[in-house]
This record gives C-alpha cells, structure tokens and sequence, in this order.
C-alpha cells in the first residue's frame, strides 16, 4: 500500500476490546514504527501535536446511537488540527443472526467529526464498523463463534478503509454513511437524552454479585476512574457517574460478579419519572392560590427541566447508594442477583484483547 502521511496517531476508547482491535489493524496496515496509540481514558496526557505529514484517527465505540461523552470531552481537548488530515471509525454492534445484521452508528461519527473539523482538521473518511454487540448489561453475549464470524468480517472492511485513506484518498459516499447520516438526525433526540439522562442511569445500575472476592481488578482496569472499592470486610466496587458504561468490568471481572440490576432499573424508573418540579409547582399555588400565572412562558419551563433534571440524577444517587448498602447484606445480594437479567447471560470481550492489553497500554 502507497503511504501519504509520515505518521498516524490514533486516539481509541474501547471497553471490550472491539476498537482496540480495529486500531490495531490500523496500526499494523499503516507500517511499522509508524502509528501512535492514545487512549481516550480518565487521564490525560497531550497527545503529540500532529503536523501536515500526520494522519489522525479516532477509533470508539457507539454509545446510544452517539459517541461516548469520552470521546466527545477528548475530541475538544486534543491540540489544534492545523489543517492536517483525520478520519473517524465508530465501532457498533454487528449481530450475527446467520446473516450480518448491522448495528447502527447513526451521529457517533458525525459529531466526532464535526469537532474535529471546529479543531482544524479535515476530514478524509468516515466509517461504520460492525464488531461484536458488547452491550451485556441489556442482552446475552454473542457465542465465539458468531463473534469471530464478524471480526472477520472486520479485518476486510478495515483492510478496504486503510488502504483507501492511507493513499491520501477519502471515504465519504457510501450507503453504509447515508444509513447512519438519516439514522442520526432520526435519533438525535435519543442521543441527546442518553448522554444528558441515560449514561448516568446506566452507571447506577452495575454492582457486585455476591461472588465478588474484593479484588479490586474492576478499579484498577476503568478506564475512568468510576470504580471505587467501599466498606470494609467486605471492601465491594462501587459505581459513580463517572461510568461510561463501556462494559469493560462487565466483560472481564475474574469471578463473573459484575451485575447490571434489572429490579433497580424499574425502582429508578419510577422514582426518576417523578416530576418534581410539577409536585413543587401544585403544592405552592394550593398555598398561595394567586401564584399560579407564575411560572408561564419558556423562562417557566426552562426552570420546571432544570428543577427536575437535578431532581433525576440526585435520586438516581440516594437510590442506588441504599441499594449499594442493602446488597452488602448477602440475602438480599442473592434475591436482587436472582431477579437480574444479567446473571444468566454469557459476557462478552474481543477474543485477542486480554485485561492487560488495557492497562499496558498500545
Ligand atoms: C451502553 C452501550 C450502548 C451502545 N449503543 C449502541 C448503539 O447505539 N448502536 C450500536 O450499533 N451499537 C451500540 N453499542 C455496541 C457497541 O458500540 C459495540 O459493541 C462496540 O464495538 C464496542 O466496542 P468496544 O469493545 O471497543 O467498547 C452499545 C454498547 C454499549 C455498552
Ligand atoms: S467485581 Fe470482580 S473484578 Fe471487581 S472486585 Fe469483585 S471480583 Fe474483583
Ligand atoms: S465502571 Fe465498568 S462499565 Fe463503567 S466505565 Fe468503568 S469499566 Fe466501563
């Protein structure tokens, strides 16, 4: 393959290993010595500054039809593009069900790549790739063999993409970007919830089974920071909203303990949908009835969202800082882990990409 740019720097957020190995494969095709990996993790050290000879790419995975808040919060960190050349990968989940059947990246590239152009870098390809559905939290892992059905698949879709944009050649027009072009302007209010609501919401639904042997593994490995281990005898995680739901702990937990509550989903959703601000609003104009034109017009409604989407991610936090403390109780742990979804399911991690691969780095 004809090489156009001196270097790549590659900047990957993976929980399960699909995009790293994808940025690997990239890696690899463009050449030895070349490639620079960056993970997009808590820490942040200033990637090197690219020049006119440099090609940057950002690899991640989809995230609520989006790109993670990671990856967004990372995009506007990164040094200015000065005109040099970038391209977008955001893995999704591809499901093998005797066919290919694509997962859907709808804005994740979009908006990643609109940042990057605000940055001063030129967008020469955009790509959605199917890897294996890593969303344990909401369904069964995916067998080996399906899943390496669609690495395989991968590796060809990435071999074709590199090939085209390590030529100095783009990849824009293709159905495959049309799809997720209408995906995400259809879904654009979903995404908009997930990363104001839902991520944060997901983030508490994680806990320990009573397998859990205190290792402290699921700490050390979140990528950012949103495991702390608690208590003491026994020391157990606990989730903060921090957690960007990338199913890393899940995936790769020795013991299989990691859970995402099912009976603490609904408790949230029932707590969460209650409106606060109109509860808040009903109750002042019963004691003053001569209020009750106050709090018309959009400067009314902006307060009534604000007033409850405080009122969302605070009663998310006492909810699950009760259930955190209920399943300490062994009983309880087993009851609630009994009634969870996820206890049953298989979990799922890229076969090549073991815990190490994340904390080493490259
Ligand atoms: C919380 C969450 C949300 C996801 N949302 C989507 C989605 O909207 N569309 C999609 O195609 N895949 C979605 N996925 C699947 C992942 O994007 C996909 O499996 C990806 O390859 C995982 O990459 P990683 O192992 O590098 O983290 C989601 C996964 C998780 C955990
Ligand atoms: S949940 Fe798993 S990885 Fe985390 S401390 Fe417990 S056993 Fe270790
Ligand atoms: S807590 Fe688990 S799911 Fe959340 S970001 Fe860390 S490793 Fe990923």
């Amino acid at each position: 393959m004809t090489r156009s740019y001196d270097s790549l720097i590659l900047h990957v957020m993976s929980g399960t290993g699909n995009s790293l190995r994808a940025a690997r494969w990239l890696a690899d095709l463009f050449g030895p010595g070349g490639a620079t990996i960056v993970r997009i993790a808590k820490s942040y050290d200033a990637p090197p500054a690219p020049d006119r000879n440099s090609m940057t790419g950002f690899v991640f995975p989809t995230h609520g039809f989006t790109a993670p808040w990671a990856v967004i919060r990372h995009a506007m960190r990164i040094p200015r593009g000065t005109g040099s050349d970038a391209f977008v990968v955001a893995t999704r989940a591809g499901t093998w069900l005797g066919f290919l059947l694509p997962g859907l990246s709808a804005s994740a590239m979009f908006v990643t790549a609109f940042l990057l152009m605000l940055k001063g870098y030129r967008i020469k390809g955009l790509r959605g790739l199917d890897m294996p559905s890593n969303w344990t939290a909401l369904h069964w892992g995916m067998s080996p063999k399906n899943a390496q059905r669609i690495i395989d698949r991968a590796r060809i879709d990435i071999e074709r993409l590199a090939a085209l944009i390590f030529s100095g050649k783009t990849h824009f027009v293709s159905i495959n970007n049309f799809v997720e072009l209408v995906g995400g302007i259809a879904l654009a209010n979903i995404s908009a919830g997930y990363l104001l609501i839902g991520r944060f919401a997901l983030a508490k639904l994680f806990y320990a089974n009573w397998k859990c042997t205190s290792c402290g593994l699921c700490a050390r490995e979140c990528p950012f920071g949103a495991i702390r281990m608690m208590g003491t005898d026994p020391k157990l995680p606990y989730w903060t909203f921090a957690c960007e739901s990338c199913m890393h702990c899940m995936g790769y937990c020795p013991e299989k303990a990691v859970e995402a509550s099912h009976p603490l989903a609904i408790a949230m959703f029932y707590v969460g949908t209650f409106s606060l601000a109109a509860a808040l609003g009903a109750w002042i104009i019963r004691l003053q009835p001569g209020l009750s034109g106050i709090g018309a017009g959009p400067g009314g409604a902006f307060v009534r969202s604000a007033v409850n989407y405080a009122y969302v991610l605070v009663s998310f936090f006492l909810v699950y800082v009760l259930f955190y403390y209920l399943v300490r109780i062994p009983l309880v742990n087993r009851l609630f882990t009994y009634l969870t979804l996820t206890h049953y399911y298989r979990r799922y991690r890229e076969p090549g990409i073991g815990g190490k691969d994340f904390t080493e780095g490259g």
